[in-house]
């Protein structure tokens, strides 16, 4: 069974209006230190995903909260970050986004060992791009971990941040809450969710919380991180009047344009940043609500009831560039990636550890459901390898009735439209619609073993996953 709506499971009209709003804004460092070295735990815990009337939610989380630390860490910096395994299975941390070195990339069986229980890795690398992270687990399986709650942001700023008044993360995660208040861990590794859209939640969270207020005067203007955590939902957030501009896509800048109509959709794992001028009365609002379905608001940017001042008359400068390249026209190279499989269009067959299986087998023995270019789960060659430099595009063909968010480890890359022209902005994950194809282009720069999968966690577990690789 599948729940595929989003419920505030006892709405309390005026919860917010009433408390004390919630001030966002993140403070910034005065010194240039670098971060940590911090320890994060990934253990138990709970976290008050419902409203406050309900009970807590036991999770797994780092420091045994949901969403974990957020950390934050200049363009430059060297992040140290040491994960203490308190959980009772093996676990990782991958840093999404981050054009990282290879070894601090957090893949199990790829670039590291596992962490087992009990045992601790020492993360350290530099931050190349500033711009909107996160992190979360890296095991075969680390669906389940993500659902529980193991993820959190890794901000980096830029050297000379944009001029706002506020800037405010917003991560999104659905969860699938039973009527206990606990998640419903029964149906977690479930075949039918993993051959379909992925394990959907019932129950939208911002930052953690049922409903999260952002504090602002009139007339201030706000940077929105927007983060989407979920496993496999698709957002689609509405931003009513607001009408923000677009700075940034997967962490990396963008030329300032406005959403429009919108709404804003967000593949699992992508982030969008927003820039806005809350022009209003004091005492206003602007609600920002997940529209997929019903509109169900999650959040709201309240205006103070006191007097604010007049909004920029410019508008937001674009944010200073990050050192990525990609290919601006189309590379010669081009390697497809074909997806099959899944509910409606069941493998025949596909290879699985070096032998061809048939897609009943693959599916009762394997719990596998998809394939990528003809292989369930990882390959054993890479899907190509390129020397250092090379521009590569990718074709990523979706032979599937369902849509799949593919995610391209240790580089971004950019979008080409139809005629071959590149669309504006990078990205390290891309929505290709079911039935579609998408190509991608990158310069394979980072050397090492670097996965592409799909984000919706499930799928990857049920054999949406390649690697390629860079040499020096
Ligand atoms: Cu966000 Cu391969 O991961
Ligand atoms: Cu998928």
């Amino acid at each position: 069974m599948s729940i595929d709506f989003l419920s505030r499971r006892s709405f309390v009209a005026g919860t917010t209006a009433g408390a004390a709003a919630l001030t966002l804004g993140l403070p910034r460092r005065l010194l240039a230190a670098p971060p940590g070295p911090l320890v994060l735990e990934a253990r138990p815990g709970t976290a008050q995903l419902l409203t406050t009337e309900e009970p807590a939610t036991a999770i797994w989380g780092y420091q045994g909260g949901a969403p974990g630390p957020l950390i934050r860490a200049r363009q430059g910096d060297e992040v140290a970050v040491t994960l203490t395994n308190r959980l009772e299975v093996p676990t990782t941390i991958h840093w999404h986004g981050i054009r990282i070195e290879n070894a601090m990339d957090g893949v199990a069986h790829l670039t590291q060992a596992p962490v087992q229980p009990g045992e601790r890795f020492d993360y350290r690398f530099t931050v190349p791009d500033a711009g909107t992270f996160w992190y979360h687990p890296h095991v075969h399986g680390s669906g389940p971990q993500v659902d529980r709650g193991l993820s959190g942001l890794l901000i980096v700023d830029e050297a000379t941040p944009p001029d706002v008044d506020h800037d405010v993360v917003l991560q999104f995660d659905d969860w699938r809450i039973g009527q206990d208040g606990q998640i419903d861990t029964a149906s977690i590794g479930n075949l039918h969710d993993a051959a379909h859209a992925g394990r959907l939640g019932n129950v939208l969270t911002v930052n953690g919380k049922d409903f999260e207020t952002v504090a602002a005067k009139a007339g201030d203007r706000v940077r929105l991180r927007v983060v989407s955590s979920c496993n496999a939902r698709i957002l689609q957030l509405g931003f009513g009047d607001l009408d923000p501009w677009i700075v940034a896509l997967d962490g990396q800048p963008v030329a300032p344009h406005r959403l429009g109509a919108g709404p804003l959709i967000l593949g699992p794992a992508q982030r969008v940043d927003l820039i806005a001028d809350v022009v209003g009365e004091p005492g206003g609002r602007f609600p920002i609500a997940e529209v997929s379905g019903e509109p169900f608001e999650a959040t709201a940017i309240v205006l103070d009831a006191g007097e604010g001042s007049a909004p920029r008359a410019d508008p937001p400068p674009a944010l200073s560039a990050n050192p990525v390249s990609v290919p601006s026209a189309k590379p010669e190279r081009t390697v497809d990636l074909v997806m099959s499989g899944g509910a409606m269009a069941f493998l025949q067959e596909a290879r699985f550890e070096g032998e061809v299986l048939d897609g009943r087998t693959l599916a009762t023995e394997h719990g596998l459901v998809w394939a990528l270019n003809g292989v369930a789960g990882m390959p054993e060659k890479p899907l190509f390898s390129a020397r250092i430099g090379e521009p590569v595009a990718v074709r990523m063909v979706n032979d599937t009735l369902f849509p799949h968010s593919m995610h391209v480890h240790g580089h971004h890359f950019v979008i080409y439209d139809d005629a071959g022209a590149p669309l504006p902005g990078l990205r390290d994950t891309v929505t290709v619609d079911p039935r579609a194809e998408t190509t991608i282009g990158l310069i394979a720069d980072n050397p090492g073993k670097w996965m592409i999968h799909c984000h919706m966690l499930e799928h990857q577990a049920a054999g949406m996953e390649t690697w390629f690789e860079v040499l020096i």
